[in-house]
């Protein structure tokens, strides 16, 4: 996008200069508007060389150009900002909130919503992530290989697209997104994931079960640690866990509901079953033997089944797209957009 920072007081150098190197590096296009005195500070021939672009002495100057303003320090000339508001450009307010709040991370994270369709605003989406551990005892678990990022990803991208964002998650290597639309649920076992599943499923138009929820789990927890007997080997005993999505499926008045199934064989005819089994409105299969797909990797090929017979297949792409990509369809088949 094409970004006007209109710098109106000396500032915090080092931090302007630090946003426009991070917008710059995720591609998008800076120009200053600069009062005197921050030119004082840096010359307009130093701000070309930092953006590429000669800096413009009033935003005014800098309008037709820009898509999008960034202000550092309103607060005075507020009529100045009205009038600039007037002309219909998305603003970014870095003087307000504090200023901590406004990351550059945080700048990237508005710019990207910006351009993203709203086609989730006012909706609420749930959506499981990670693994689930399953405690044997004080020191030892059960769990699995799913690292959080394809349920982050979902979680993320219906967030830009103005979702509320329920997001109910085991312990996992992905981060959880820092957006004050995406409300971290952090559970440990399934019958926590469950728990809070339950509380909150409600709330939600759409739920995206991402989770690789552990079936089976420990028939009862040891509070101390087990010992080894010389000698002796150990028979673990493992009882079934709760299944959430199948639970859900089975509500009368479910959320639009979406299941994933990681699959090694007949991908099809088991995702499938899945959709039927657990009464899924779309299935999101994916063979986890292909390269480039599976819990670890940054990409995905994903074939979504719908309850109505259609199928759609997503070629591989990164999962954050592939989460809009899977996002077009739950909007479609909801008629959100
Ligand atoms: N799932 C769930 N709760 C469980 C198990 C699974 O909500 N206890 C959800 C997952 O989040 C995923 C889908 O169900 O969306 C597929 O899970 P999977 O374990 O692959 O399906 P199963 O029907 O248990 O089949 P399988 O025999 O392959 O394990």
């Amino acid at each position: 996008m094409k970004i006007l920072l209109v710098l109106e007081f000396p500032l915090k150098l080092a931090e302007e200069l630090q946003l426009i190197s991070v917008l710059r590096r995720a591609g998008h296009k800076v120009r200053v508007a600069a009062a005197e005195k921050v030119l004082s500070l840096v010359t307009p021939a130093g701000w070309e060389a930092l953006c590429g672009f000669r800096p413009v002495a009033f935003p005014e100057d800098g309008l037709p150009w820009a898509e999008v303003l960034v202000w550092n320090r309103l607060s005075r000339e507020r009529a100045r900002a009205a009038r600039l508001r007037g002309c219909g450009r998305p603003m970014i307010d870095l003087g307000k909130p504090s200023r901590a709040a406004w990351s550059p991370d945080k700048v990237l994270a508005r710019l990207e919503q910006l351009s993203q369709p709203q086609d989730f605003a006012g909706k609420t989406v749930l959506v499981t992530a990670g693994p689930t551990v399953e405690d044997i005892d004080p020191v030892r678990f059960i769990t699995n290989r799913s690292s959080g990022k394809m349920g982050v990803a979902i979680a993320w991208a219906a967030a830009m697209r103005g979702a509320r964002v329920l997001l109910v998650h085991g312990p996992m290597a992905a981060e959880v997104p820092q957006w004050p639309a995406v409300e971290a649920l952090p559970v440990r076992s399934a019958q926590e994931m469950h728990d809070v599943v339950r509380e909150h499923w409600q709330e939600a138009q759409v739920a995206v079960l991402c989770a690789a929820v552990a079936d089976f789990r420990p028939d009862h927890y040891v509070p101390r640690k087990i010992k080894k007997i010389p000698g002796e080997g150990m028979v673990l005993s493992l009882e079934r866990t709760p299944d959430i999505l199948a639970e859900l499926g089975a509500m009368p008045r479910h959320p639009f509901l979406v299941g994933f199934a990681a699959e090694t064989d007949d991908v099809e005819i088991n995702a499938l079953n899945k959709l039927r089994k657990k009464h899924c409105d779309l299935l999101c299969a994916n063979d986890i033997r292909q390269p480039g797909c599976g819990f670890a990797a940054d990409t995905n090929q994903i074939t979504v089944y719908a309850a109505d017979g259609t199928v759609h297949r997503i070629p591989m792409m990164a999962k954050r797209e592939a989460a809009d990509e899977i996002l077009k369809l739950v909007a479609k088949f909801t008629r959100f957009s």
